[in-house]
């Protein structure tokens, strides 16, 4: 039975900042950014969302009166929760209006946990073919203000429906993992920002991709011939192709590296998703590439703290005709640019847990779903009235 990615739904928030503007207010050339870090834009998310109102958001784009009602499991996989007991998922399972029948569960792994969340949705479906599972991954990735890892911050959510039959990609069996404990990236409780040994955690992301790419060579007996493309974890997309460079050549193979520039135009608009970034590229490359039915894709997930999985899917026949290119485009094509003062200004502000209620502003906040603020220590959300 096959068994993958049917829908793939995207949402960003409204905002973002020029990485050019950044670099000018931060007295450093812009190439640094543009070029050295292969970064445009980064999303930046408006008082009104936050990791759950974006994963429902990704996932309204996507789900079908059918889906809702097959839908018996549902992961969310976040880094940016925002609670440490109440699950994010419960939130989400009330905004879909999904059954009451449905295992739901919020998970944590730095950036690799939405591939945990994708293997076990797939071993789900293995045992329910009836059944779809939903995974979303959702994150804010805030490191604060005048920092080397600022130009790097980015929010948004991916949604993934993973069904039989799939529409969008086949999940092969051959995976390769491995687990360090290290401490390259972490975030402590006590901390509102991502804390990073930011040159430590590059090495430990390409260390790590050599390790089980070659693992899952040795297991499957390929080469790098049997790939169309490579998606890696986009944290910021020159560290993608750095890391390909370490396995070949634009020489040798120029469609893996022509394919990788168009399986991270997305996240050089939006910044690093954490938890979804693979998943953006994912859907970056099958928006743009020129892929067949059978094409193998190579997919590498990294998580910081650490865990990284190689593993590798097949595209599905007339996969483009379930894409949404064109509504995630307009998208980010038109969000509000921030200046850098309305970007420090928010980036600054604190939810203390004084009771507080947000008017979702049409202009910074244009979602379906949003985050209503606290009354009593409880977390509200809320539903646009008017929204086309
Ligand atoms: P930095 O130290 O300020 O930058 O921060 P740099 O000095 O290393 O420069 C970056 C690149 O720009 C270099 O290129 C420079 O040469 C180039 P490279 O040598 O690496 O090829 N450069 C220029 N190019 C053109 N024109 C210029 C110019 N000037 C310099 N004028 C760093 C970079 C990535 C360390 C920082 O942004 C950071 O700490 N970011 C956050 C950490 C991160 O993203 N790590 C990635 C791996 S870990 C991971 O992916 C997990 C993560 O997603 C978290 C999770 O798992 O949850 C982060």
């Amino acid at each position: 039975m096959k068994i993958g990615i049917d829908k793939i739904g995207f949402f960003a928030p409204n905002l973002y900042v020029d990485l050019k503007d950044l670099a000018e207010a931060r007295g450093i050339d812009p190439n640094k950014f543009l070029i050295g870090l292969g970064q445009s834009e980064m999303a930046i998310c408006p008082e009104t969302q936050d990791s759950v109102s974006l994963a429902a958001n990704a996932a309204y784009n996507i789900l079908t009166e059918e889906d809702i009602n097959d839908i018996d499991l549902l992961i969310f996989a976040t880094e940016s929760g925002v609670d440490l007991s109440k699950s994010g998922a419960s939130f989400i399972h009330g905004l879909l209006n999904l059954k009451s029948n449905v295992r739901s569960i919020e998970m944590k792994h730095a950036c690799y946990s939405a591939t945990f969340a994708v293997q076990t949705a797939k071993a789900h479906i293995a045992l329910n073919p009836t059944k779809k599972a939903l995974v979303l991954a959702s994150d804010l990735a805030i490191y604060g203000l005048n920092n080397s890892a600022e130009p790097t911050q980015g929010a948004g959510a991916i949604a993934l429906l993973i069904s039989k039959n799939p529409k969008l990609v086949e999940i092969e069996d051959d995976s390769a993992f491995l687990t360090t404990d290290v401490l390259d990236f972490w975030k402590p409780i006590y901390s509102d920002v991502a804390l990073v040994d930011g040159h430590f955690s590059n090495q430990k992301y390409q260390e790590s991709f050599i390790e089980v790419y070659q693992a899952y060579l040795e297991k499957t007996n390929r080469t790098i011939n049997d790939f169309k493309a490579i998606c890696l974890h986009t944290p910021y997309s020159k560290i993608g192709y750095k890391t390909l460079k370490m396995i070949t050549n634009e020489d040798a193979h120029p469609e893996l590296f022509n394919n990788y520039q168009l399986a991270t135009t997305l996240n050089r608009r939006v910044g690093n998703i954490y938890t979804g970034a693979l998943y953006l590229s994912l859907l970056s490359l099958l928006e743009r590439a020129n892929l067949k039915y059978g094409d193998r894709i190579g997919l590498y997930s990294y998580g910081s703290g650490a865990v990284a999985e190689f593993f590798s899917v097949i595209v599905s026949k007339d996969y483009e005709k379930h894409l949404n290119k064109d509504k995630n485009d307009h998208m980010l094509n038109n969000r509000m640019k921030l200046s850098i003062k309305e970007y420090e200004e928010l980036l600054l502000k604190k939810i203390d847990g004084t009771d507080i209620t947000f008017n979702q502003m049409d202009k910074k906040d244009n979602a379906y779903f949003y985050f209503k603020g606290i009354s009593n220590h409880q977390r509200l959300y809320a539903k646009k009235h008017n929204f086309e």
